[in-house]
């Protein structure tokens, strides 16, 4: 049985990737500093460690203590607003902390990855299906750095014995059981529930897009299957000498707007 590194596994989408991983008959460690994330969301039984992923020493360490096999690495800040306003903010918890994995890893010998990149890196594309060999030209400071994560981990695994993945999330939604359900302040869906809760109407931003009334059109992926996507993504890693290292995206055409 091997052992996982999840980075961001008390967030949304990590606590899903937990359960899959867990389902697929590996073991998982959890690395999240709870700054966004819900400690409840990681079983009993699992160790989670309350850090930052820049926290290079800990990471270490736990690569080590663990003899961890590979890490999925979710853990980032990802609301495209907000990295507008304070884009340092951004560059240091997901360029900084990209930077410093990728230091331990190295460190502890430590060769597969899979990383959680972004439909953002296309920005706003031309073409209605996106296929992973479209221009990057993210848009948003959260976006760049999503791309950065992508240039660091490829060049990092010229040098090295270093098998990646990164896997370009396209919108994610749904939950595998109620308890996992998205709370994200800034996801629509989120949103639009909170505003019927409240008795209020969901605001549609855009209206003036090529659709019958105007509105925007977004594809969504469900969180499982994107959690199922992570456990290929992982045993492609570690299938032996030479595996691929694809950079794939995950999901269906995506609406020019804000994307996380
Ligand atoms: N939700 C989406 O629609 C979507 C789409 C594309 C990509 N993504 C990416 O998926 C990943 C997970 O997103 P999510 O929706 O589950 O968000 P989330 O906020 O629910 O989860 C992120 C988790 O990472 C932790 N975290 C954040 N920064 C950290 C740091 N520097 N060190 C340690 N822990 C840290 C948080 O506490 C949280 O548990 C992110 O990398 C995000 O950019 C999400």
């Amino acid at each position: 049985m091997t052992t996982w590194m999840l980075t961001g596994g008390a967030g949304y989408i990590g606590a899903h990737v937990l359960r899959a991983l867990q389902a697929s008959g590996r073991e998982v460690v959890v690395l999240d500093d709870l700054s966004t994330g819900v400690a409840a969301k990681v079983p009993d039984g699992v160790p989670l460690l309350r850090a930052n992923v820049g926290d290079r020493m800990t990471v270490g360490a736990a690569l080590r203590d663990f003899d961890v096999t590979g890490v999925v690495h979710l853990a980032a800040k990802k609301a495209v607003g907000e990295s507008v306003e304070q884009p340092e903010f951004y560059y240091r918890e997901n360029v900084d902390g990209m930077l410093s994995l990728l230091e331990a890893m190295a460190d502890a010998g430590t060769s597969a990855l899979v990383y959680s990149s972004s439909a953002a890196v296309y920005g706003n594309p031309s073409e209605e299906f996106v296929s992973e060999n479209a221009p990057l030209i993210p848009e948003s400071p959260y976006g760049q750095t999503k791309v950065i994560g992508e240039w660091m981990t490829r060049n990092s695994a010229v040098n090295r014995d270093l098998s990646w993945t990164a896997l370009r999330y396209f919108n994610v939604a749904g939950a595998a059981s109620p308890e996992l359900g998205d709370t994200s302040v800034f996801n629509l869906i989120p949103m639009v529930f909170r505003a019927l809760a409240e008795d209020r109407r969901p605001q549609v931003f855009g209206d003036d897009y090529p659709t019958p009334d105007g509105s925007c059109i977004r594809d969504y992926i469900h969180v499982a299957d994107l959690a199922d996507a992570h456990v290929a993504a992982a045993a492609a890693c570690v299938s032996g000498p030479g595996s691929a290292r694809p950079t794939t995206s995950v999901g269906g055409r995506e609406c020019p707007s804000s994307k996380s």
